[in-house]
Parts: structure tokens; sequence; C-alpha cells
């Protein structure tokens, strides 16, 4: 799956992208993440990309020059919805993020920054709207980084197991599935044991056991 991130500050995902999982879902080619700094499509001289808002108000706007440039030039590169990220926009959820991988071979995820962005830019270009809760963040990166991440793992190959995605602790207690405690190593941390059952080897006693537990 294909990503291309619109955002003024694009260093800020490379840390993240370039460990675990992550790193080796784009090493094997499951996953391609690709930046475009809207400052390099501004054409003002001091390539500003803000300004005041029409009308008065706190705050700076993103001007529409350099967005829609910007953009325009990533949609030759990639067929995928533009998805403007910001508070405004429909909760990410877990059944959100399963299709946005789905459904998908690419997506353009635009990062606003100040106040927001020209409305110009969401009525010519914008084709969805997605936040990833009811907080304000400093610019929408965070929230696009949120976005690879939880629609990575349900690219198959990328968690290893195709089923894992599926599997995993979260999603079954969010398909109102109850779940069992765990247990690693060691068999006794801080004065609390590890209860003998698990540790017997005897696998209908483990299940019996589990079933009891779930909660
Ligand atoms: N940009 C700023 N805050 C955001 C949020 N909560 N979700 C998505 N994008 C944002």
């Amino acid at each position: 799956m294909r990503f291309d991130i619109c955002t003024l500050f694009p260093d800020m995902f490379t840390s993240y992208l370039s460990d675990s999982i992550l790193k080796r879902a784009r090493d094997k080619g499951l996953l391609e993440v690709h930046f475009h700094n809207i400052r390099d499509y501004s054409k003002d001289k001091h390539k500003k990309v803000d300004d005041t808002p029409y009308g008065g108000g706190a705050g700076m706007l993103m001007t529409p020059q350099p967005l829609y440039d910007c953009i325009t030039s990533v949609k030759k590169l990639n067929s995928g919805p533009v998805i403007f990220m910001t508070p405004q926009g429909q909760k990410l959820t877990h059944t959100r993020t399963k299709r946005l991988a789905r459904s998908n071979d690419s997506l353009i995820l635009l990062c606003g920054r100040y106040e927001g962005i020209d409305e110009r830019i969401r009525d010519l270009l914008v084709d969805k709207e997605l936040s990833i809760g009811d907080y304000v963040l400093t610019g929408g990166e965070l929230a696009a980084m949120v976005v690879v991440d939880a629609v990575s793992r349900f690219i198959p190959g990328v968690l290893g197991d195709e089923n894992s995605a599926k599997e995993d602790s979260f999603s079954r207690r969010l398909s109102g599935k109850k779940e069992y405690p765990h247990y690693t190593k060691p068999a006794v941390f801080k004065g609390l044991e590890v209860p003998e059952v698990l540790r017997s080897g005897n696998h209908a006693k483990i299940e019996e056991w589990r079933k009891k537990h779930l909660r």
C-alpha cells in the first residue's frame, strides 16, 4: 500500500517509520510512504505558506496556492482519495481503519498547521476528513502517522501472520469478545505469581482456566 503525505514537516515522520514493524514492512515493499513538503510548492519569494484570515480573527491560515500545487502534483503519482487530517473530521475507528486498508491501494494524507486551510482547498481537492480524537493537536502530522500505523496493520504480511490483525487482543475486545489475562516470564514478579496451571503444560486445564477468567 502506498501513502503520500503532504506536510510542512516531513522530518517529523522519519524516526517512527524507520523502526520496528513499519520499517520491516517498508523494507519488504509492502508499505511505501512518500513525503511532499508543501513549502517547496510555494511561489512566494520567501516560500511563505500562511496568511491572515479574511474577516479577521486569531491565527493564520494555510494559503491555497502551495496546497493546490502540492496536492495536484501528488495526485499524478497516487490515485487514492485525499484525506485531510483535522479535528472536525470523521472519527478514526477500528472499522474505518480496516475499511481504508481494504478499499484502497493508496491514500494521500494532508496535514494542516496553524488555524487550518483555505476553504477552497476543501472544496476543490479534499475527499474525506479524518480526526483521531476530540482534542486539537498542533498539526495533522501525528494524526497522519496514526493513520499510517493503524491502516498498515491490515496490509497482508505486515504483521507476519496474516491473521494477527484480527486476532490481537485489542481487536477481539473491539468486536465485543472477552479476553483472558496474559502472563510472560518471570514466573514471580514483585511477589505476584503466574497461576500454576498456566505453567503446567496441561492444555485442557489451561483452556478451562482461560474460559473461567474471561472478562
Ligand atoms: N489536527 C489537529 N488535531 C487533529 C486531530 N485531533 N485529528 C486529526 N487531525 C488533527
